[in-house]
C-alpha cells in the first residue's frame, strides 16, 4: 500500500475524540484536510473478531468523492460500504445489505427494491405521510413542546417506514427501540477495542435478530395470501421472476431502518436548528412554499450532511487526486467535506435555500448506489415541514442540540423547542 502523506498535526478521524466536537470544528478540519491536496491516510486499530485495521485514505474534495462514486469498477462497495466494517461473519448469518454489494448481485436487489420507490409506490403511500404528519402536530399540540427530536423528528420518520412495510401500530415502538440499539454501534464507536464496543456489538446483532424474525413473520404471510402493499410485492415475483428471498427481505427492511430513519430524523431536526438561527431564510420559504421548498431541501441536505461517510475498496490499481492507489486499499468518503469545498460550492459555509446549481453527495455521489429513498425524503421533508410551519406560529429551537456521538450519522439526539401558543 503507498501511505501518502500524513495527516495535518492534530487531525485523527479515526479518534472519536474528533467526532465529540460542534459540527463547526470538525468541518474546520475538513477544510484543512481539502487544502492539503493529496488524499490522507489515517490507521485504523485492529479489534479481535470486529475489523480488519487496515486503515484508509480519506476523500475529501468534492471531486474524488465523485469520482470513487461513479467508478464502481475500481472503487468497490464489497467487502463492505460503511466503517467500522463489518467482520465476514455477519454478512453469513444475517446476508449482505445491497449497499455492501458490487453488481451484477447489486443491481438485481437494486431492481427488485426499487418497486418500494417509485413514482406510483410514493404516490399511494403520501396521504398516509401527511395523515402522520398531522397526527405528530397534533400530539405536540396536546403534549406541549419539549424535544423535537422525541416527539417530532423520530416517530415520523419511523412511521413512514413501518406504514410502507405495513408494520401494524402496536410494534412500532419495539421497532423504534431494535433500531436505537442497532444504530448506537454504527460510527467510530468501534474504534475503540473496550468491552463496551463489545458490548454494543452484541446489542446490535440481538436487535437485527430481533427485526429479521419481525419481517420474516410477515413475509412469509404476505407470500402465502398476497396483499396490494410493498412486502407483498417484494416477496412475490415479479414478471422477470426475480423476488426477495426472506432473508434479503429481512436485510433490505434493517437498510430502510438504518438508512432511512436516521437520515430524515436528523434532517428535520437540524432543518428546525437552521431555520430558527436563519429566520430570513425561513420567511424566503414561507414566501412561496410550493416553489421554494424543492431547493431549499437540497441545501438542507447539502449544509447538515445527514450522512458523513461511506467507504470503498479498490479492485486494481488506480491513481486519484495525485495518490497511487493500490489494489486492496481502502477510501472513505467524507460527504460533509465534499459539500463543503470551496472550488464548487461559492461560499459553502453560507445557508442559501436559493442556492443554484447545488451538485451536493448527501445523497451519495453519482453511481450505482446514490441513495434509493431520496424521493421519499424529499416528500416527508416537503409534507412535515409545511405542517410544522403553517399549524405551530413562531416555531423555533430554544437551545442547543445534544449531537449524537458518532463518524456515520450527523444526528441531533435532543433539541428542545417551542412555538407560540
Ligand atoms: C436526507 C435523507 C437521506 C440521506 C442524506 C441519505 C443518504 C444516502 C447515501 C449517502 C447513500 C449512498 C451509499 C453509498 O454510496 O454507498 C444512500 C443509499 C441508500 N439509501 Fe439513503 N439517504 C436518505 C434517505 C433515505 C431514505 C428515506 C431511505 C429509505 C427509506 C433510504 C434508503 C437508501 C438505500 C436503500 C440506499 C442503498 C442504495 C444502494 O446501495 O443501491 N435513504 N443514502
Amino acid at each position: 500500500m503507498a501511505l501518502g502523506s500524513a495527516p495535518p498535526a492534530g487531525i485523527d478521524v479515526v479518534d472519536i475524540a474528533f467526532w465529540d466536537r460542534p459540527p463547526e470544528q470538525r468541518l474546520a478540519d475538513f477544510a484543512r484536510l481539502r487544502e492539503h491536496g493529496a488524499p490522507v491516510y489515517f490507521a485504523e486499530p485492529r479489534v479481535p473478531f470486529v475489523r480488519s485495521g487496515k486503515g484508509f485514505h480519506a476523500l475529501v474534495r468534492h471531486a474524488d468523492v465523485v469520482e470513487a462514486s461513479r467508478n464502481a469498477k475500481v472503487f468497490s462497495s464489497e467487502p463492505a460500504a460503511t466503517s467500522p466494517e463489518p467482520p465476514p461473519w455477519l454478512a453469513k448469518v444475517f446476508g449482505t445489505p445491497m449497499v455492501n454489494m458490487d453488481d451484477p448481485e447489486h443491481a438485481r436487489l437494486r431492481r427488485i427494491v426499487f418497486r418500494a420507490f417509485t413514482p406510483k409506490m410514493l404516490a399511494t403511500i403520501e396521504d398516509e405521510v401527511r395523515a402522520i404528519a398531522a397526527r405528530i402536530v397534533d400530539d405536540v399540540e396536546k403534549q406541549g413542546p419539549r424535544d423535537f427530536v422525541s416527539q417530532v423528528a423520530a416517530p415520523f420518520q419511523l412511521a413512514v417506514i413501518c406504514a410502507m412495510m405495513g408494520i401494524p401500530e402496536r410494534v412500532r415502538p419495539y421497532v423504534l427501540s431494535r433500531v436505537d440499539a442497532m444504530t448506537e454501534y454504527s460510527g467510530v464507536r468501534g474504534s475503540l477495542a473496550s468491552p463496551r464496543t463489545l458490548r454494543l456489538l452484541y446489542g446490535n446483532l440481538r436487535a437485527i435478530v430481533d427485526l429479521h424474525r419481525l419481517v420474516a413473520r410477515l413475509g412469509r404471510a404476505r407470500r402465502a395470501e398476497p396483499r396490494d402493499d410493498l412486502v407483498s410485492a417484494l416477496v412475490n415475483a415479479n414478471p422477470d421472476g426475480e423476488r426477495l428471498s426472506i432473508p434479503e427481505l429481512g436485510s433490505f427492511f434493517d437498510l430502510l431502518l438504518v438508512a432511512g430513519n436516521e437520515t430524515t430524523r436528523n434532517t428535520l431536526s437540524h432543518g428546525l436548528r437552521l431555520f430558527t438561527d436563519h429566520p430570513e431564510q425561513r420567511d424566503l420559504l414561507m414566501d412561496d412554499y410550493d416553489a421554494r421548498i424543492g431547493p431549499a431541501i437540497e441545501e438542507l441536505v447539502r449544509y447538515v450532511s445527514p450522512i458523513i461517510q461511506f467507504r470503498r475498496t479498490l479492485k486494481r490499481d488506480h491513481e486519484l487526486n495525485g495518490h497511487p492507489f493500490r489494489a486492496g486499499d481502502k477510501v472513505v468518503l467524507f460527504y460533509p467535506a465534499a459539500n463543503r469545498d470551496p472550488d464548487v460550492f461559492d461560499d459553502p459555509d453560507s445557508l442559501d435555500i436559493s442556492r443554484s446549481p447545488n451538485p451536493h453527495v448527501a445523497f451519495g455521489g453519482p453511481g450505482p448506489h446514490l441513495c434509493l429513498g431520496a424521493n421519499l425524503a424529499r416528500m416527508e421533508l416537503k409534507i412535515m415541514f409545511w405542517e410544522l410551519f403553517t399549524r405551530l406560529p413562531g416555531l423555533r429551537a430554544t437551545g442547543e442540540p445534544e449531537y449524537l456521538l458518532s463518524s456515520f450519522d450527523n444526528g441531533i439526539t435532543r433539541l428542545p423547542f417551542t412555538y407560540d401558543r
